[in-house]
């Protein structure tokens, strides 16, 4: 075994990773979807966005897709379809950015916030079982780097206290739990396209439901113009007005966003394939110290973040030095997390107490994160990074 690059010996990643971890990529099919858009000055209202909102919804497997300026404005559409008030409940985890409370909190709701588990790193159901209230009105399940929420429980909870569950998945982009997508749970879903997530439009989202109500208030919420297009007279007196504000998309993202669309399967068909090889791996190297649990067969799971649990109780080193130790061995890991929104000035101005929610806080502080290899075609990238794994856990790990 060579020595580690910390003292002298050769790094373990050579490749030109600037290339491999390239994201997101845009490619001929971009440029000539925006410049044909550019060239006939349709940059501001254009039928692309209807044809991606029918691509979007038979992606998403739902009746509806509306398409948005971002993930944000779409979770506040949902929050404020289903009549979120001053005075209600939304049970959120705390562990997530904080799109997926702070439109509720702006609504006026309190936010309720919930542990995470270690398996899926999403809400723990067995936590938000304890903070149900007669004011309780949604819940969050986020599904936090495209592992799917535990869904069975969360489902059960919900219908059995009648209260609304909101999917955020804005990373969860082709994800499935028991063969279902997900995004088709909860009464409404909201996925971001954000330029760092695995389907990228650069700043877009995307509202999906099979509820033609949280779908027509969504509509004439944001978007005043396609209010007169609704199949029901309900919002239609609204076409001059709409309900106030203005989200939707434009042509040169929903542009980008059909281009990306086409191409999801082939990419998100690689990043599964590199980063599955890569778990497998490092799952048995002795003394990693890294949490590898078998993914049960009814999650079928995405990878817009490659992020392992590091348990330092193992006895390797902390996980700073072993970050450290990687990245002089070429490796781009970081420690990367959320900052955990109870702690937030928002938040505990308005109560909350940054010591709660001790599990999260120590799951997070153990998150590694390592690239997802979207563009490692022949998966020599992902080689030079087990090899780089074993070398570490070679010299530094725990041989029990
Ligand atoms: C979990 C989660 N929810 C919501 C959002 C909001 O999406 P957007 O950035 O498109 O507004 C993001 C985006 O970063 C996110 O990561």
């Amino acid at each position: 075994m060579d020595k580690l690059a910390i003292d002298g010996g050769p790094r373990s990643v050579t490749l030109d990773q600037d290339r491999l971890l390239k994201w997101p990529v845009l490619g001929k099919e971009e440029e000539d979807a925006v410049l044909d858009l550019m060239r006939k000055g349709d940059i501001s209202s254009s039928s692309v966005v209807d044809d991606f909102a029918k691509e979007f919804a038979a992606f998403a497997g739902t009746k509806y897709a509306l398409p948005q300026v971002n993930g944000t404005a779409c979770l506040l559409s949902a929050f404020f379809s289903i009549g979120i008030k001053p005075g209600d409940e939304v049970i959120v985890p705390t562990n997530t950015y904080w799109a997926s409370a702070m439109p509720a909190a702006f609504l006026g709701a309190k936010i309720v916030f919930c542990e995470s588990e270690k398996t899926s790193l999403g809400i723990d159901p067995s936590d938000i079982a304890k903070k149900i209230t007669k004011k309780t009105k949604a819940i969050v399940p986020v599904h936090l780097y495209g592992y799917p929420c535990d869904m069975d429980p969360i489902m059960e909870i919900a219908n059995k206290h009648s209260i609304t569950v909101i999917e955020d998945a804005s990373h969860a982009h082709g994800t499935e739990y028991r063969g279902k997508k997900i995004g088709t749970f909860g009464a409404c879903a909201v996925f971001s396209l954000q330029g760092t997530k695995i389907l990228p439009a650069g700043e877009a989202g995307v509202l999906v439901t099979n509820d033609i109500e949280i779908y027509e208030k969504s509509v004439a919420l944001g978007h005043y113009e396609r209010v007169s297009s609704l199949e029901r007279e309900n919002y239609k007196k609204y076409r001059r007005t709409g309900l106030g504000l203005k989200h939707r998309l434009s042509p040169l993202h929903a542009a980008i966003a059909r281009c990306q669309l086409k191409k999801f399967p082939e990419v998100n068909g690689r990043i599964t394939r590199n980063c599955e090889k890569f778990r497998a791996a490092i799952k048995n190297i002795k003394g990693t110290g890294f949490f590898l649990p078998d993914i049960p067969k009814h999650v079928k799971r995405g990878y817009f973040m490659n992020q392992i649990v590091y348990d330092e109780g193992y006895g390797i080193i902390p996980r700073a030095e072993l970050v450290q130790v990687l990245g002089t061995e070429g490796l781009r890991v970081g420690q990367s997390r959320y900052e955990l929104l109870h702690k937030q000035a928002y938040f505990t101005e308005r109560g909350n107490k940054p010591d709660d929610f001790a599990f999260t806080e120590k799951l997070v502080s153990q998150l590694v994160s390592f690239p997802n290899f979207p563009w490692d075609e022949t998966g020599e990238l992902v080689d030079q990074y087990i090899r780089g794994v074993e070398k570490v856990a070679y010299y530094l790990g725990d041989e029990t």
